[in-house]
């Protein structure tokens, strides 16, 4: 069977794709206590209305799954949110997808999120790291949060961000080398897609897709992607500084 027709989109209102099932919702977990993930971020498309979830990497970036830009040119991030009923004012983003991602194929599912206005950090807005290079080794024990279905079988958005604990697997049993993975009955939902997986201090995984036929979520391992997000996200200075020295380079 093709791979595509077990792999539920973990986006809210995924209605846009074929052979996509609409199965899944953070089951089990509880209600975060509010603002106590301030770097977790809301995403929604200004047209459709898709959500997603992400995370505030620095102040400029936020990082989310490429696949949430399916259909969505018009995505708007939302910082230090906890109710989705009492959204402060969107900040407009340029968005930079994976090269290597295909829509309705898995891999390479990470996106950058430029916004155009800089995040103000303070109690409700902060930034989380992004795992060292050297620090291979993963805590097995991890928490994954958004504000996707709590049911299985039924449409159930959560307005307050929730957060549930899962265990990551082995990752030689993940299927596809730049993912982790779990596998069980509670875990991130249709609506979660983006959002952060957090290994104690770091955040490890990003929500990319659910499994239905062995109950197996899928997270896109970032540290697989360093030297891409890194090109991403240069300092504006070294950028600059490039630029120039192309400039220079044509010139001599
Ligand atoms: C953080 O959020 C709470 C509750 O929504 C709000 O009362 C408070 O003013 C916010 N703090 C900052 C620094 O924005
Ligand atoms: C996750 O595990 C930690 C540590 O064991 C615990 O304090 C926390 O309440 C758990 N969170 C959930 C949502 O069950």
């Amino acid at each position: 069977m093709n791979i595509l027709w077990q792999i539920t989109c973990l986006l809210l209102l995924c209605s846009c794709t074929p052979g996509f099932s609409t199965h899944d919702g953070i089951v089990g977990g509880k209600d975060s206590v509010p603002h106590s993930r301030p770097y977790m971020v809301y995403i929604r498309d200004k047209i459709t209305e898709q959500a997603c979830g992400g995370f505030l990497i620095r102040e400029d970036y936020v990082m989310t799954a490429a696949h949430c830009n399916i259909h969505c040119r018009n995505l708007m991030v939302y910082l230090g949110v906890d109710n989705t009923n009492n959204l402060p004012c969107g900040i407009e983003v340029d968005a930079f997808p994976h090269p290597g991602y295909k829509i309705k194929r898995p891999g390479h599912d990470i996106m950058l999120l430029k916004l155009k206005t800089k995040a103000i950090l303070n109690k409700n807005v902060s930034i989380i790291s992004l795992p060292k290079p050297e620090n291979e080794a993963i805590s097995k024990n991890c928490m994954v949060m958004g504000w996707g279905w709590r049911k299985y079988d039924e449409e159930s958005p959560s307005n307050v961000l929730r957060e549930v604990n899962v265990t990551l697997l082995d990752s030689k049993n993940c299927g596809t080398a730049d993912t982790l993975c779990n596998q069980g009955s509670v875990g991130p939902a249709q609506g979660d897609s983006g959002g952060p997986l957090v290994c104690g201090n770091y955040v490890q995984g990003i929500v990319a897709f659910h499994k239905k036929s062995i109950s197996l979520t899928a997270y896109t391992h970032i540290s697989h992607y360093f030297s891409w997000i890194h090109d991403v996200m240069k300092p504006p200075a070294q950028q600059q500084y490039e630029t120039w020295k192309g400039k220079l380079d044509k010139f001599i």
